[in-house]
């Protein structure tokens, strides 16, 4: 069945299967069972979505009808699927064993994957055996990323998730996340630091983004004044580079010897399994970081091999695009039950809104249909004390991700595991009562603004336990899942042509900051430079 007519199949399938509502839906015994799939340690229950085998028929002949398995092993295989800036996404190469073999353009980059590692593996030996010595020949102790977006958010969001993974010589070292353009972060936490003891990492792909340099240029700015050592010295001591362009690094003053590469094939947003994640393997060593990177390859060959109506991220993707294109739900709730995860929303937002926020399609077309939704998220618990009454009683209807582990605190005693059974049943509740509103209850609440509609989808991710396995497979299931939705609405996921225009227009503004504005700019922004000049400077308008 071609697109359209597959298309067309499922807009049909909306006028009955819109009206069912989940509480219909989930006194099917079978339920669970028809709509939760495993793969490894990780269940996807797709039960309380609003979806029928019918439906899910359907959708599983619209990814057919879009040639969902040859952009599949277009992925894989290195084709330039990245068709805007012509080069392959292969995200996926980074996390293959290292007897495999991946040619590209006559080159193994398996073994260039490898080999950067072996070096990001050295470097991370010397620091955890307190053999890096900082400008006083003092240890260091403390690491601080600098980076934004994928330079930024994929490893904090893993560091601070698999914090407990860390063996016994990483626990010396604090690791610090700095992103801010403004300085904010950096400036409090320079107050607090032992320069002679600070190791600066760099991470920027381009090496060309203005919140990296600038804050990069702050911290060698406060070691020289700390140091008077030469400055090639107290650079090669104090920064490490991880980067696509060794030349710009090496311009900005690095050594050679203390930059880590990875390549243009990699997008930023995928990249925490490349050298970006040297902060991921100094917090959990490089065994740990091969346990995510076997997790991640775990669930590519899931996605590259199982056929769809077992395949985990097709699935998900299909749930969703039922949602959005078909039951018109544009907000997407990203709420995980496990604080470990806190910086999941953050690091989803920039997958998923960066990758799918578009509106022409991969031949320069306006599409003709939603793509990405909004989506934001926060600590489910937390969440419940803050949006959760929009989820039950407001006018939107929202899809939400629960995400779980159901073991933790092993053997950390009873007080902690009673906290985890305590939010495990709250995870469980909120996903049933958005699904069932108070149908849910013996004897519904007779006020109208104590009623719950209910009829609100969400999915439940539950892993058997947060590792650093677990994690790689939950990534990388979110990664293919843009993937598949990027094909059914024929986008190109891998560039982000639409965060230039800012970046370029700041470079314009910079120079009229504090200063009488030129004509030429629009009134408001005129207004705005007028004002400045005037706070800034005490001068009066122009
Ligand atoms: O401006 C968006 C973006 O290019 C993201 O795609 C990227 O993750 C981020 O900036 C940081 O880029 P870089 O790693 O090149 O500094």
């Amino acid at each position: 069945m071609d697109k359209e007519t597959a298309w067309r199949a499922l807009e049909q399938l909306t006028d009955t299967e819109r009206t069912h509502h989940l509480k219909d839906l989930l006194q099917d015994p079978d339920r669970f069972e028809q709509f939760s799939f495993r793969q490894d340690e990780l269940l996807l229950d797709l039960s309380r979505q609003r979806l029928t085998p019918a439906t899910l028929k359907a959708l599983l002949q619209l990814a057919e009808g879009c040639q969902l398995g040859s952009w599949i092993e277009a992925l894989f295989s290195g084709e330039s699927i990245n068709n805007t800036e012509q080069r392959p996404a292969l995200h996926t190469a980074l996390r293959q064993p290292a007897h495999n073999s991946f040619m590209l353009d006559g080159q193994d980059i398996n073994q260039d994957v490898h080999r950067e590692l072996e070096r990001m593996e050295h470097l991370v030996s010397q620091l955890h055996q307190q053999q890096w010595r900082g400008f006083s020949g003092e240890p260091i102790d403390t690491l601080v990323n600098i980076g934004v977006g994928g330079s930024d958010l994929g490893p904090m969001m893993v560091c601070h998730g698999l914090e407990e993974f860390q063996p016994a010589a990483a626990r010396a070292i604090k690791i610090h996340f700095i992103s801010s353009m403004d300085g904010s972060q950096l400036s409090s936490l320079l107050q607090h630091l032992d320069p002679a003891r600070t190791l600066f990492l760099v991470a920027s792909k381009s090496f060309t983004t203005a919140d990296t340099l600038a804050n990069a240029a702050t911290a060698r700015d406060w070691l020289r004044q700390a140091s008077d050592i030469p400055d090639p010295l107290l650079l090669k001591r104090h920064f490490i580079g991880i980067t696509a362009r060794p030349e710009k690094a090496q311009e900005w003053g690095l050594s050679a010897d203390n930059l880590l590469h990875f390549w243009d094939w990699v997008g930023g947003r995928y990249s925490l399994w490349s050298t970006i994640g040297f902060a991921i393997a100094v917090r959990i060593g490089m065994d740990g970081f091969k346990a995510l990177l076997d997790g991640a390859s775990r669930m590519d060959n899931h996605f590259r091999h199982a056929p769809g109506s077992s395949n985990l991220p097709v699935l998900l993707a299909l749930a969703e695009i039922w949602n959005i294109n078909f039951l018109d739900i544009h907000a997407h709730a990203i709420l995980p039950y496990d604080g470990r995860l806190a910086h999941l929303p953050a690091y989803l937002e920039q997958l998923e809104m960066e990758s799918n926020g578009k509106s022409v399609d991969r031949d320069g077309q306006r599409v003709q249909h939603r793509t990405c939704p909004v989506l934001w998220g926060e600590i489910g618990p937390n969440a419940q004390h803050a949006f959760y009454q929009l989820l039950h009683q407001g006018s939107e209807a929202v899809m939400c991700d629960f995400i779980v582990a159901a073991n933790r605190y092993g053997d950390a005693g009873e007080s902690l595991q009673s906290q985890h059974r305590l939010t495990l049943a709250n995870c469980l509740a909120q996903a049933r009562v958005l699904a069932l509103g108070d149908s849910a209850l013996d004897q519904a609440a007779s006020s109208a603004w104590q009623r719950y509609h209910g009829n609100q989808p969400s999915t439940l991710i539950l892993l058997d336990k947060l590792t650093p396995g677990a994690l790689g497979a939950l990534i990388a299931l979110y990664e293919h899942k843009v993937f598949v939705q990027s094909v059914i609405w024929n986008i190109n996921p891998f560039d982000q042509w639409g965060v230039e225009l800012g970046k370029q227009m700041a470079n314009t503004l910079l120079p009229h900051i504090g200063a009488r504005p030129q004509q030429g700019f629009d009134t408001a922004t005129e207004g705005l430079l007028n004002e400045l000049n005037q706070l800034t400077t005490g001068s009066k308008p122009a």
